[in-house]
């Protein structure tokens, strides 16, 4: 599917890029919202002086120091006893975008024997100063940070690399570092970390809003009662959208889509709670409780981060918004299930 609207992120993401790197961007949104497609419009449209590396960690299985660290790379069959000249070749027609830092094996395989996290670290500096020097400007993008949030290497990995981004951008301003996440609550961690504190920028990525949304599907040969059908149940969610235009290419009827769609969610929502029911009985009447509040509105300002919301947020359910303090389902379908499911639960359950 081509690449749709976006135009002011893509404006504003532009812009941050224009600056000198000072600040770490987060990029953050409700699951789905189009973070890493919109991620990748960016680098596409990038002007010839950019470099960017772009690193997937949800794409591999990271459970080790050396499952990250092959991760960061890309590696090349250079001998690594020639790394200035290594370092001068990678200027030759150097790509616009990498999926990885380019990195001779023979040296990959000595900083992996050494086991020292600085080495890595200190290889990325000179390959990033490298570029610099040479008029190029890097970008390190992070995608989906939050799956090595509890990797431990004499310590927790997370806050040498957050130290590691510091350095590339607020004291050496060397490289962009943009980090993008799905995950609210690690967002909710990043925003309270000390160590953080002032050195970050937070970009929210939210789905499409009303009028993106008709537009989208107007190009898309939806009529108008169509159009409000899909809004009423899956509000402006690009995944959503993308779905409902294949399934009316297939000649399937974009109202019975929409319903099955949410017997489908609601079914997944009640099977969630049974199951907490199980086992935390009290946890599973404050849940009730908190989905109670989305019978009345669409989303609330909240107080505390309760175990309740922490639970709803971890299944997807319901998005925390750091910069607004907003509580909202993930998405429409979200906030209908929501209500689906409540219907199902006697009041009794409540007290
Ligand atoms: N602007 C857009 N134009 C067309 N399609 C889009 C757009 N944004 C997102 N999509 C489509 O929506 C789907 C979800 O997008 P994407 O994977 O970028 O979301 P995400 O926010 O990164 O998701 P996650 O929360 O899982 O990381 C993709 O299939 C993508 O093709
Ligand atoms: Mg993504």
């Amino acid at each position: 599917m081509e690449f749709f609207n976006r135009k002011k992120e893509l404006e504003d993401l532009k812009k941050l890029l224009l600056f000198e790197p000072n600040l770490i961007y987060f990029i953050y949104g409700p699951i789905n919202s189009g973070k890493t497609t919109l991620i990748n419009e960016v680098i596409k449209n990038l002007d010839e002086e950019y470099v960017a590396f772009y690193i997937d960690l949800r794409a591999h299985f990271i459970s080790k120091y050396d499952e990250f660290v092959r991760v960061l790379f890309d590696v090349s069959s250079y001998d690594s006893r020639n790394i200035k000249k290594y370092f001068k070749d990678l200027l030759i027609d150097m790509p616009h975008s990498l999926g990885g830092i380019p990195i001779p094996k023979t040296l990959l395989n000595e900083i992996l024997d050494e086991n020292k996290s600085e080495d890595v670290f200190n290889y990325i500096l000179n390959v990033f100063e490298n570029l610099k020097n040479n008029g190029k400007k890097p970008i390190l993008i992070i995608d989906e940070l939050q799956v090595i949030e509890d990797l431990k290497i004499n310590g927790y990995l997370i806050y040498k690399l957050f130290n590691f981004f510091i350095s590339l951008t607020k004291q050496r301003h060397l490289s962009h570092v943009v980090v993008l996440t799905s995950d609210s609550l690690f967002i909710n961690k990043v925003y309270n970390e000390a160590m953080l504190q002032d050195r970050c920028k937070y970009y929210l990525v939210d789905d499409f809003d009303y009028k993106t949304t008709r537009e989208f599907l107007i190009k898309n040969n939806f009529g108008s009662e169509e159009i409000e059908t899909v809004w009423n149940y899956f509000g402006g969610k690009p995944i959503k959208l993308i779905d409902v235009i294949q399934e009316k290419l297939l000649g399937n009827d974009v109202e019975e889509y929409c319903k099955s769609s949410l017997i489908f969610r609601a079914r997944q929502i009640k099977d969630e709670l049974y199951k907490l029911k199980r086992e935390d009985e009290n946890l599973f009447k404050n849940v009730l409780g908190l989905f109670e509040r989305y019978k009345h509105v669409d989303s609330f300002i909240y107080e505390e981060l309760t175990d309740d919301v922490i639970w709803a947020v971890k299944k997807n359910i319901l998005f925390v918004n750091i910069k607004t303090g907003e509580l909202k389902p993930q998405g429409k379908l979200e906030l209908l299930a929501i209500n689906e499911v409540l219907k199902d639960f006697v009041v009794s359950e409540l007290r």
